[in-house]
């Protein structure tokens, strides 16, 4: 494996990128399961996965093969014709998750705009003309102005008001700021939630999955659409498909990305019961929506969960990662939440710095969020010798941070 065909990197010029992100100084030149390896070959241990896209692990040969294999035969035509690979990954998609209309985009904030358009024309179609939708308290759901209005994040809002108006904000898991919501706003119409809070610091609700459960009759009870952004959540990432399949209840909307297209970039929105048939031709679309490559993408991915046992693998590799961190870190003040492979330890204080350290220390990939919260995301299909090795890894780093102090 080299990288001949990447252009020379010239570190000594502008890169002409806009610094929109804050870069670690390293780059990986290929992958391999849950290892990434930089240009001299040095190998790291990935626990975060391209943040919850490459559940597959990096190269995965099936995946790869065939990628190659529809790139040289059909890559995109456009969505005037018909696109036996989006239907057939539509299938894919509806068979897993249960749900009934699927609509290709292109990123996670994409699929989460679509929701909001859904809501937004399901209230017309009621004759609510300022739909309201209700979101919560450190929610991320992207990056384009309606998503960035609906997070929860004043930094990710910051420089870019006016923002989209229509959203309600509630603590997230208190159920009964959202019954007090419904008591005051007759134009809600929708609500648009993460299962497990992401980018906020993996956050569970105190009644667990029994909060989806709670939102699913007050949405019966008011007509509102429950929509779920299972962007970081799904495609097997806590065990199940879908994070809400946890439970008994189907929620009317559905948005993911992510997994789904283990690091090519797909997304989608799907619809069932109410939500069915609200957006129409001509109402949404984008020129990639769907394209051969992407749907043939995404149909090998399904595939390849169910056939290689992910979801399995990820609900017991993930609950004994969380229980080892628990009881080896039980002498320290921290708190380790989470669902399969994806697992948050909250630590007593501040510790962005722990990702330099684990990866020049340990050279293992970690993330933390919302300050104090090592983020885990590892590949799904992790083994057990890969996920020693990724604690032998990590509890020194984070004892010997918590222990200097
Ligand atoms: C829950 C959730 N929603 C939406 C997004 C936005 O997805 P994307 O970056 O693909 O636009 C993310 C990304 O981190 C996410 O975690």
């Amino acid at each position: 494996m080299n990288n001949l065909n990447l252009a020379p990197i010239k570190t000594d010029q502008p890169t002409h990128l806009m610094p929109v992100f804050s870069r670690q100084p390293i780059s990986f030149v290929r992958g391999r399961g849950s290892y990434l390896y930089t240009e001299d070959g040095t190998e790291y241990l990935d626990a975060l996965t391209g943040i919850a896209v490459c559940g597959l692990g990096h190269a995965h040969p099936v995946l790869a093969e065939t990628i190659a294999d529809q790139a040289s035969t059909l890559i995109h035509t456009s969505n005037i014709y018909e696109i036996p690979w989006q239907t057939a990954a539509a299938q894919k998609l509806a068979e897993v998750s249960g749900m009934e209309e699927v609509y290709f985009s292109n990123s996670g904030a994409e699929s989460n705009e679509g929701a909001i358009k859904i809501a937004r024309k399901f209230g017309h179609m009621q004759g609510v003309s300022t739909p309201r939708i209700i979101v919560a308290d450190q929610a991320f759901h992207g990056r384009t102005l309606a998503t960035l209005s609906a997070t929860g994040n004043k930094k990710v809002q910051e420089g870019f008001a006016p923002l989209v108006e229509g959203f309600i904000r509630v603590p997230f898991g208190d159920i009964e700021a959202i019954e007090e919501a419904a008591l005051h706003h007759p134009d809600i119409v929708a609500i648009l939630i993460e299962p497990i809070q992401g980018e906020g610091g993996v956050n569970t609700a105190s009644q667990g999955f029994g909060y989806l459960e709670d939102i699913r009759r007050i949405c019966n009870q008011h007509n509102w659409l429950m929509m779920l952004d299972e962007i970081q959540t799904g495609n097997g990432r806590t065990g199940k498909y879908f994070a809400y399949q946890h439970t008994d209840i189907i929620p009317d909307v559905v948005t993911t990305a992510k997994g789904l297209g283990n690091g090519f970039p797909i997304g989608a929105v799907m619809t069932q019961g109410r939500a069915v048939g609200v957006l129409t031709a001509g109402s949404h679309g984008s020129t990639y929506s769907g394209t051969a490559l992407g749907s043939r993408v995404v149909y090998t991915v399904i595939d390849l969960i169910q056939k290689e046992n992910i979801m399995a693998n990820a609900a017991k590799i993930g609950a004994w990662l969380a229980e080892q961190l628990r009881s080896q870190l039980a002498d320290q003040q921290v708190i380790v939440r989470g669902f399969g492979m994806m697992i948050g330890i909250e630590l007593p204080k501040d510790c962005a710095e722990l990702v330099n350290i684990a990866r020049d220390e340990q050279h293992l990939i970690i993330n933390v969020t919302s300050a104090n919260v090592i983020r885990l995301l590892p590949a799904l299909n992790m083994n057990q010798q890969q996920a020693d090795d990724l604690l032998q890894r990590l509890l020194p780093v984070i004892r010997n941070f918590l222990n200097a102090s």
